[in-house]
């Protein structure tokens, strides 16, 4: 059936209240009596609190309480450390809240937090992370599930009999999400019963987490995420800022709202890790990948292991006989680290996509061609055929738009201007969602699954998706998403959004139509209602490799009086399956590129090793690109008719954006300057 409604540019269903100022976030729900908190960061990396002085904060104006660990209601453990606040006087790193001030208004709380005297018996910290840190490990996975290391033949004596070979460090800093809309949460009690509205990518999983933490049955809560500010991974797991808000509220017996001053997200709200690459390419002089070695280090926090999957997309995309990847992780005195946009890929692919173009320049080859000769058949460790992989279409469309073939690298004045390229990949994944469809007597339909819409446009697109499925305009499909009151659904994480919600829909929508078929007569009053559940469907074990791919063409220019980088044109181009909007899937695709230009130009975080902290916590000395800096991003897609996937045949297209980007630039820098830098970011103390 070739539909009209899918694929369409269509635009955001939420789109005029947001600009308007209507849409209400989690710290816009202002229920009578509200009132506010501010926590208290731990000022030493390491060590127990030992006193908590409240005197002085408790005699500002408008404070009600300091909760602190003695005084804190007791929580259930918590599967995730990092939500056990206020239980104990341990502290893990710098900036693990010790105390919580709750006050009549945000102002108040602040200045009574300011107040708070927090004493410690401090221990020695560590939080430098190195390539050959003693307390590094190889876990047995990586995150996602991936084994840690895996081995394919004898990579280290093909790496050593190549005819050329690379081998290269590479260094990724610290990155932190910082969504435009800081986690943000209010809590309210009636009786036993929990209402929150939060900011969450997923709020089926923080209704389960603080049932579970409150001990409270799972219908005795409710959350609601209607609008949500971004997350980029941030907000994929529960954050202290939920159960705090609901601890106060529970003592204070008045609803509270805690939005993190954005200061102190760096330290608990995860940030992907930093990630030490060694990569090692033996080829054959026609480019032919022999050997491909991945090796990771990162770190992880003391009270949760969490190991940035980077080597994982080495395993999925060349051709080589002989291959290993690993991962090691050391444990620090650091903040937990936790997801960030394309998690593993886009700190690996940074690495190993840079590495194939220093095995480009070592060949005297094209770096378009080097990828396509090391095209696979199957996937290399796996051996599955793949689904549908368009990776060398997506290299040959865009160095024809790109006009790949006249790039020389040339000077203007102090300017050194190059391009580069770099190969996207990011996989499939799907998750069990439930949704329900009903046809109302008044014509319309109305959908109705706690799906989140984090800014992506996943309630229109959830609507195109009905009316395909139900063969009816648009117009009359309504949509109701971000409650965990509503049919329960998977988080927005993983890219897995749309393709785990839809595929639900999609059948809900399937078993409506059907109904209605056989149904003769008017509608009852309440309509008519079908109900899908894809457990068992969604989550199988799929017998073929199914991932996105991409690639990225950039063009820089290097000041070389400043050392100062600008990017001047980014091109991608995709190939995820069917797009189902238009315009959505371009800001998807040009929003992660926008993150990619970041991570390789601006973006980076240092461990303060006296500290222990990070020395970039606001958006002042934490650069995030700006419009100024984003030059015209192109994005084009190739269509992929992939019956693999799911009803849609759709990919995920959340996070393959940033993936590839850094490397394009790197590469371009090379190319426009003759110096390879292997450090992100390329700021201009560093390209001098
Ligand atoms: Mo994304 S880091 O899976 O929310």
């Amino acid at each position: 059936m070739v539909s009209t409604v899918v694929g369409a540019p269509v635009e955001r269903r939420e789109g005029l209240e947001k600009v308007t100022g209507s849409a209400r976030y989690a710290a816009e729900h202002a229920p009578p009596r509200r009132v506010w908190a501010w926590p208290v960061p731990a000022t030493v990396a390491r060590g127990t609190v030992t006193a908590v002085d409240t005197a002085a904060a408790m005699e500002q104006p408008g404070v009600l309480t300091v909760l602190t660990h003695r005084n804190a209601p007791r929580l259930a453990e918590p599967d995730d450390a990092t939500l056990a606040v206020l239980q104990n006087p341990r502290v893990p790193h710098r900036g693990w809240f010790v105390a919580l001030v709750v006050a009549e208004t945000l102002e108040d709380a602040r200045a009574g937090a300011a107040a708070v005297q927090v004493s410690y018996e401090p221990e020695e910290h560590d939080v430098s992370l190195t390539m050959t840190h003693p307390g590094a490990y190889v876990p047995e996975e990586a995150n996602g599930g991936y084994p840690a290391a895996t081995e394919q033949g004898d990579p280290e004596r093909a790496f050593a009999s190549s005819a050329v070979q690379v081998d290269a460090d590479y260094r990724v800093p610290p990155l932190h999400n910082h969504p435009m809309e800081p986690h943000a949460s209010t809590a309210q009690w009636d009786g036993d019963r929990l209402l929150v509205h939060t900011s969450s990518q997923g709020s089926t999983a923080v209704q389960t987490v603080l049932a579970g933490l409150f001990r409270l049955p799972e219908d005795g809560v409710t959350v609601v995420a209607e609008h949500v500010g971004g997350g980029f991974g941030s907000k994929g797991t529960p954050r202290p800022d939920v159960v705090l808000a609901a601890m106060a509220a529970r003592q204070t017996g008045r609803p509270v709202t805690l939005a993190l001053p954005r200061r102190h997200m760096p330290a608990v709200v995860g940030h992907r890790a930093p990630t030490l690459h060694r990569v090692r390419l033996g080829a054959e002089p026609d480019g032919r990948l022999t050997s491909l070695i991945h090796e990771v280090t990162t770190h992880t926090s003391r009270i949760k292991e969490f190991t940035e999957q980077a080597a994982v997309p080495a395993r999925t995309m060349y051709a080589a006989a002989h291959l290993r990847t690993v991962h090691r992780v050391a444990p620090l005195d650091v903040p937990s680290p936790s997801w960030m946009r394309a998690p593993g890929e886009a700190p690996g692919m940074y690495a190993l996509e840079s590495a194939m173009d220093e095995l480009a320049c070592a060949l005297g080859m094209d770096p378009v061609e080097l990828r396509i000769v090391n095209e696979p058949e199957t996937e290399p460790h796996s051996g599955k055929p793949f689904s549908s992989r368009h990776l060398v279409e997506c290299l040959r469309e865009g160095a024809r738009r790109f006009d790949w073939a006249h790039r020389a690298p040339r000077t203007a004045g102090p300017l050194r201007i190059g391009t580069g390229v770099a190969a996207a990949m990011y996989p499939v994944l799907v998750q069990p969602s439930t949704a329900s469809a009903g046809a109302c007597p008044d014509g319309t339909f109305l959908v109705r699954i706690n799906a989140t819409d984090i800014g992506t446009g996943s309630r229109t697109v959830l609507a195109q998706i009905a009316a395909d499925a139900l063969g009816v305009p648009l117009e009359r499909v309504r949509t109701e998403v971000g409650r965990s009151d509503l049919p329960s659904a998977s988080l927005a994480g993983g890219s897995s959004g749309t393709a785990s919600w839809g595929w639900a829909v999609h059948e809900a929508c399937t078993r409506l139509t059907a109904r209605l078929a056989t149904h003769t007569g008017p509608l009852p009053p309440d309509g008519l209602d079908a109900h899908a559940d894809t457990a068992g469907q969604a989550d199988a074990d799929s017998p073929w490799a199914r991932h996105a791919f991409g690639a990225h063409f950039a063009e820089v220019a290097v000041d070389t009086v400043t050392g100062e980088v600008r990017a001047r044109r980014l091109l991608g181009v995709f190939a995820a399956g069917h797009i189902l909007n238009a315009r959505t899937a371009r800001s998807q695709f040009v929003g992660g590129m926008t993150m990619g230009l970041g991570m390789a130009l601006t973006e980076g975080s240092t461990m303060d090793a006296a500290f222990g902290d990070f020395t970039q916590s606001d958006l002042a000395s934490y650069h995030v690109p700006a419009h100024a800096d984003v030059p015209d991003i192109e994005v084009h897609w190739i269509d992929e008719d992939d019956p693999h996937l799911n009803p849609m045949g759709s990919k995920g297209i959340g996070e393959i954006g940033i993936v590839g980007t850094a490397a394009a630039i790197g590469n371009a820098v090379h190319h426009a300057t003759g110096t390879r830098y292997r450090e992100l970011p390329l700021t201009p103390d560093r390209v001098r």
